[in-house]
């Protein structure tokens, strides 16, 4: 074997487990492992997972926040009017160096996986270009999968369909779409069939924005699931963001959630980024930025979390780590029950993984020789601490290492040092 983790937790709650890995696959998930290796690593009850998958980011706009100014009102048209202006201006090489510089981010915080959507409105496709050659670039360390999205509205845009189209030739993997932002609630269900029907042609998943408002009248994932079933899409189709859910009827909302069940669709939430962005125009109370999870997870339809936005017009937090978005989810969602809490882990790492269809994902034996290491006992300690990625493993090679965390006390007859982890309490 070449690398050998020993004695780590598995996030369905083994302990003491040890992770064979040869030719860059998981060869044995076993305890007391009979073999060695070159490398082994002592994990000493620390959490062993999957790498974290973001289902939903935008690289071409990441890093560009106060370019050309910052997003003071915080509401989701400042950030497309920024855009707007910021886009023509930015070329090809700003494109690739923000987007390389963003994925060493993810690669130290163990995300190895992003799903992301690419501005497909702009005349030239420079951020297709730019972002298709970095997926090329980076496909040994980190998989990205890219979304055709017509920012400026398929429809409402004049070069709309015409640069989907392009774009899609290019090589992009799935389609996009932005129903809600359409001229009207009559054109956003036409774009929605336009785009699934094109979906459909070419054998593509989708993942449209999808309500992304405050407006509980906004409803096209109602069009969106009953178009995944007319065209035979179940499985291929995510709608994401879906804040208006928040705001709607609760009636209405439960014969929605049924419709999504039963057109398998996938749902992607982005806690960190909707609530900033959603409930900027309430006086009190102000709704939450976030569509319906608990509900949602109840009725068995996989919900997924992603970034949405690092350090760009819409939004200027956010650090590539996906435990600060499950972090945020659990409070935005009151998910604070033990098992929610561990489907919020399972939103950014299994979930996701299926949504992107990621071949070998997981760790048993046969699959990807990939795993983090986590300064933390189990699940819930992870979202609890968002800790340290003590190591980043991809097809059993370390790609990234981070020291322990620990805190230095200076106090009388304390220990001279803290450890927030049960592991290190035990
Ligand atoms: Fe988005």
């Amino acid at each position: 074997m070449d690398l050998i983790l020993r004695g780590g937790n598995l996030p369905d709650g083994r302990k003491n487990v040890d992770i064979g890995i040869e030719a860059g696959r998981i060869t044995a998930v076993e305890a007391n492992l009979q073999a060695s290796a070159p490398q082994e690593i002592d994990c000493a009850s620390r959490l062993m997972t999957p790498p974290f998958v973001d289902a939903h980011f935008h690289m071409d706009s990441t890093l560009t926040a106060g370019r050309p100014r910052h997003n003071d009102s915080g509401t989701l048209l400042e950030g497309i009017a920024l855009w707007e202006e910021l886009k023509p201006t930015l070329t090809f090489d700003d494109y690739v160096a923000r987007a390389l510089r963003y994925c060493d981010w993810a690669v130290g915080r163990g995300l190895l996986a992003i799903r992301s959507h690419v501005d497909t409105t702009d005349p030239n496709l420079t951020g297709v270009k730019a972002l298709l050659e970095v997926r090329e670039r980076i496909k040994d360390y980190l998989d990205l999968q890219l979304v055709a999205f017509p920012q400026d509205g398929y429809l409402r845009s004049p070069i709309g369909k015409s640069n989907m189209t392009e774009a899609l030739d290019m090589g992009v993997d799935v389609v996009g779409g932005i129903p809600h932002f359409e001229r009207t609630q009559g054109d956003g269900a036409e774009s929605v069939r336009a785009l699934c029907e094109i979906a459909a042609e070419r054998g593509l998943p989708v993942d449209m924005h999808c309500d992304e408002t405050d407006d509980p009248t906004s409803r096209h994932v109602e069009t969106l699931a009953a178009e995944t079933i007319r065209l035979g899409l179940r499985g291929r189709v995510a709608g994401s963001h879906l804040t208006s859910m928040h705001s709607m009827d609760n009636y209405y909302a439960g014969k929605l959630i049924d419709l999504m069940a039963e057109a398998d669709l996938h749902v992607v939430a982005n806690p960190t980024a909707n609530m900033l962005l959603m409930g900027r125009h309430d006086t009190y109370p102000k709704r939450r930025g976030m569509t319906r999870v608990p509900e949602l997870m109840a009725a068995g339809i996989d919900v997924s979390l992603g970034q949405d936005s690092v350090m760009d017009p819409w939004g200027p937090l956010n650090a590539a780590d996906m435990l600060d978005v499950a972090h945020m989810a659990v409070h935005a969602g009151h998910l604070s029950g033990r098992e929610q809490i561990l489907a919020c882990f399972k939103s950014v790492t299994e979930y996701p993984a299926r949504l992107l269809s990621l071949e070998g994902y997981g760790l048993k034996p046969g699959c990807n020789g990939d795993a983090v290491v986590l300064q933390a006992a189990d699940p819930v300690e992870a979202i609890r601490l968002r800790p340290s990625r003590l190591y980043v493993i991809r097809r059993g090679k370390v790609v990234a290492r981070s020291e322990p965390t620990e805190v230095l006390l200076d106090l009388p007859d304390r220990p001279n040092s803290i450890d927030y982890t049960r592991a290190g309490g035990e």
